[in-house]
């Protein structure tokens, strides 16, 4: 971000004519900001935006998105690219440093990443302290959190180093947990990672192993999980990575920070709309009944929404929505599953993009629109959906919780209200009320 402000707005008090000049920031690409920092000292105002649909919470150099056009830059590099040319493991290492790594840095990054993926045998007693169906996200919170306790050198947050540590351990232990929460509420025993496969593969045996026979890995599953993993890995300020800054602002720990990314990522207008997909097409149930729920989506006297379509910031087609699209169809074409979920959401796409209350608020398939009809045919069950959306997501999270630490002027968030509640007045005794 440049110092020097090449612009500047004036903002006009309309009674007492004063005014006050604001500086405008420009970042390398994408919209300026106006810097309203000292706003409130000079002119006794704040400003008012719920929802922050107008507001830059910080700066960052990790992740561009343009909802306009349907860009999404990691470090720079298109995410069509990265998921071409590269792996997850690779982006990990671009969120975390900033570049993509050289051949000796990636076999260094791999082998500390596969070395790390054991969690304290002792924590096993944490999952079974656990009712057997629980919510498997309900599993990730509390156990996420409680790596604070196991690793608790790592809670001291002034020590690079020991961020370092802390990022690369829960990148690392974070699918031994998913692939944990899920074996525990399917009551088949737990599976310990294998340092002779791929991160992706290494989840799937993890997930889908038991010890009484031998497991192989099928290279398409593989490949589709890393892309999954890799789609998912970043996206700017969203309500999680949100969540994990300004829990991190007070000086909290990473494994609490992160703990508390999960528990926003659970609710269904964020990550859990993936498996809110898949419930509306088995609502939906055959093609002869789109009609009927577009229309339903459109009456403004119904609550039911398209699940899977619209996003805060995409005015344009996700661009993790059209890769996984394809995905989707090789997955299933290799699989040899004919999936009619994936017919009916082809078929309401198509009728919802010509739409013209779709097309008029720019409403279009977002990454959790075909997401679930994948992960399904993989063989997950829906609501291990929005936990493999976390173990993907927490490079992101930790990413981001990095370089705010790492910020001198990073301060502790705290936003201010447009207070509508009562003006002072006297307490009144219990029997006067
Ligand atoms: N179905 C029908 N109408 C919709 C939908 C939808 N899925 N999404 C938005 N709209 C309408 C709204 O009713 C509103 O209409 P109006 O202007 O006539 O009042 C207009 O489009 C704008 O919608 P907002 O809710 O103001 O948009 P916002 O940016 O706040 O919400 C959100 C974005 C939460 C993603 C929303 O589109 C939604 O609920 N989608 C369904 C849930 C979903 O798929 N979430 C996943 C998000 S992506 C992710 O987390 C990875």
């Amino acid at each position: 971000m440049s110092d020097k402000p090449s612009k500047t707005y004036t903002l006009t008090n309309n009674e007492t004519g004063e005014t006050y000049e604001l500086p405008v920031l420009s970042g390398t690409t994408g919209p300026d900001v106006i810097d309203i920092r000292k706003l409130y000292a000079q002119a006794d105002v704040f400003t008012y935006d719920p929802g922050f649909t107008s507001t830059a919470s910080c700066d960052s150099e990790i992740t561009y998105i343009d909802g306009d056009k349907g860009v999404l830059l990691h470090g720079g590099y298109p995410i069509e690219q990265l998921a071409e040319n590269s792996d997850f493991m690779e982006v990990c290492y671009l969120l975390l440093n900033g570049e993509l790594p050289t051949k000796d840095q990636k076999d260094e990054f791999v082998d500390i990443i596969t070395h790390h993926t054991m969690i304290h045998d002792q924590m096993q007693f944490l999952f079974r302290g656990f009712r057997r169906d629980a919510h498997p996200m309900a599993i990730m919170v509390g156990v996420v959190g409680a790596l604070s306790a196991f690793y608790h050198d790592q809670t001291d947050i002034s020590d690079p180093e020991r961020r370092m540590i802390a990022a690369r351990q829960m990148i690392a232990k974070m699918p031994t947990i998913a692939a944990w929460a899920y074996k525990y509420s399917k009551g088949q025993p737990f599976v310990y990672p294998k340092n002779d496969l791929s991160f992706s593969a290494n989840f799937l045996q993890m997930m889908f192993a038991v010890p009484c026979e031998e497991y192989v890995v099928n290279p398409v599953l593989e490949k589709a999980m890393d892309l999954i993993f890799i789609l998912h890995a970043d996206h700017e300020q969203n309500a999680s990575t949100s969540t994990v800054r300004i829990s991190g602002s007070s000086g909290a720990n990473p494994f609490a920070c992160i703990s508390a990314g999960i528990a926003c990522l659970w609710g269904p207008a964020h990550g859990g709309a993936n498996e809110a997909v898949l419930k509306m097409l088995d609502e939906i149930g055959d093609v002869s009944r789109v009609d009927e729920f577009i229309a339903r989506a459109k009456d403004k006297d119904d609550p039911f929404r398209l699940m899977g379509f619209g996003h805060r910031v995409y005015k344009n087609f996700d661009p993790r929505a059209k890769l996984l699209a394809k995905a989707a169809h090789e997955v299933l074409a290799d699989l040899g599953v004919n999936n009619p979920q994936l017919e009916l959401a082809m078929a309401l796409e198509k009728i919802a993009l010509e739409d013209e209350y779709f097309v008029a608020r720019k409403l279009y398939p977002n990454v959790d629109f075909y997401s679930g009809i994948i992960l399904k045919a993989m063989g997950f069950p829906t609501s291990m959906f929005t936990v493999l959306f976390a173990v993907a997501r927490t490079v992101g999270w930790i990413s981001q919780w990095k370089e705010m630490i790492e910020d001198p002027v990073h301060k502790i968030s705290r936003p201010r209200q447009l207070y509508l509640g009562s003006t002072p007045r006297d307490f009144v005794e219990i029997d006067k009320r």
